[in-house]
């Protein structure tokens, strides 16, 4: 979408996994962290001036050449925006993706549900129960977001004055007890599910509709093609403070002995679901 060449996804995912402490390897050296910030940012001023000279049907190309209120976005608004979107592309889905797939390890009798039930799965954020918006809920990928009081406010017990700043911890309003019942089970009907997986407001997740179809397309090709998923060791967390997801989770899989046609159809997410 953004429009770099193929032969360096690897290469741009590489960097997004070091920029968020998700490569093992490169580990959470601050030094090392800002240069993969650094080389993402200097990737996308080449990519930029390249369509600024031959622009193509790509995200780069519609930043360089659109305007707002008559004006063209200045570079840094376009560098930021492509840092923005890579990394909320690149390092957020995939860990619900395995999330979710250890969540379902974890309690088999939700993952016997939705093989018998496989309806449960696609989503839409208003029409509950989807095993998605459930995965979602639970693996919460991104950790906390900050926000400046813009006017007093008691919240909990705790006096917010204007202008302080304030974290946001999403997972731990995902398991806030006053609005989930058991909020620490994985139920994959959980109804109502009124999540903040994506936060809320002016800044509301800009991929949420593409991060759920990304989920619901790798669950049922998941359902549809494998047996069973032995776990082959210990989950690795990746160490961070922003995002909460896996450096790896080892499994073997088994191919299902007759693989079965997708089991519903890829759910359509349109604004009205958002
Ligand atoms: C499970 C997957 C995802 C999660 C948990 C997630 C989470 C979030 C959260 C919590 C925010 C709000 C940040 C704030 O309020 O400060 C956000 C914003 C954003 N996300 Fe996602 N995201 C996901 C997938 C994606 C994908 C796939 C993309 C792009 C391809 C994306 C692009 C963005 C962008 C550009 C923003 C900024 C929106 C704005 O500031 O108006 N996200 N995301």
């Amino acid at each position: 979408m953004l429009g770099v060449p193929q032969a360096d996804w690897d290469f741009m995912l590489k960097l997004t996994m070091i920029a968020f402490g998700a490569d093992e390897n490169a580990g959470t050296d601050p030094q090392r962290i800002a240069e993969a910030h650094t080389e993402l940012l200097v990737y996308y001023d080449n990519l930029l001036a390249r369509r600024r000279r031959d622009p193509q049907e790509d995200i780069v190309s519609a930043l360089a050449h659109g305007t707002v209120d008559g004006a063209p976005l200045t570079d840094e608004e376009i560098l930021l925006n492509c840092n923005g979107l890579i990394s909320g592309g690149n390092e957020t889905t995939r860990h619900a993706t395995i999330g979710g797939l250890l969540a379902l390890l974890r309690a088999p009798d939700q993952w016997a549900r939705l093989r018998a039930e496989p309806g449960l799965l696609p989503s839409a954020v208003r029409r509950p129960p989807s095993a998605v918006q459930e995965i979602l809920r639970f693996t919460s990928p991104a950790l906390h977001v900050l926000r400046t009081a813009r006017r007093e406010v008691d919240l909990g017990g705790h006096r917010i004055r204007t202008g302080d700043q304030v974290a946001v911890w999403l997972p731990a309003a995902n398991r806030d007890e006053a609005v989930f019942a058991d909020p620490d089970r994985f139920d994959i009907a959980h109804t109502p599910n009124r999540h903040l997986t994506f936060a809320t407001g002016t800044h509301f997740c800009l991929g949420s509709a593409l991060a759920t179809s990304e989920l619901t397309i790798f669950f049922e090709e998941f359902l549809a093609r494998v047996g069973q998923v032995t776990p082959r060791g210990a989950p690795r967390r990746m160490q961070s403070n922003l995002i909460w997801g896996f450096t790896s989770l080892p499994v073997t899989l088994t191919r299902r002995a007759t693989p079965s046609r997708r089991p519903v159809p890829t759910s359509q997410v349109g604004p009205e679901d958002l």
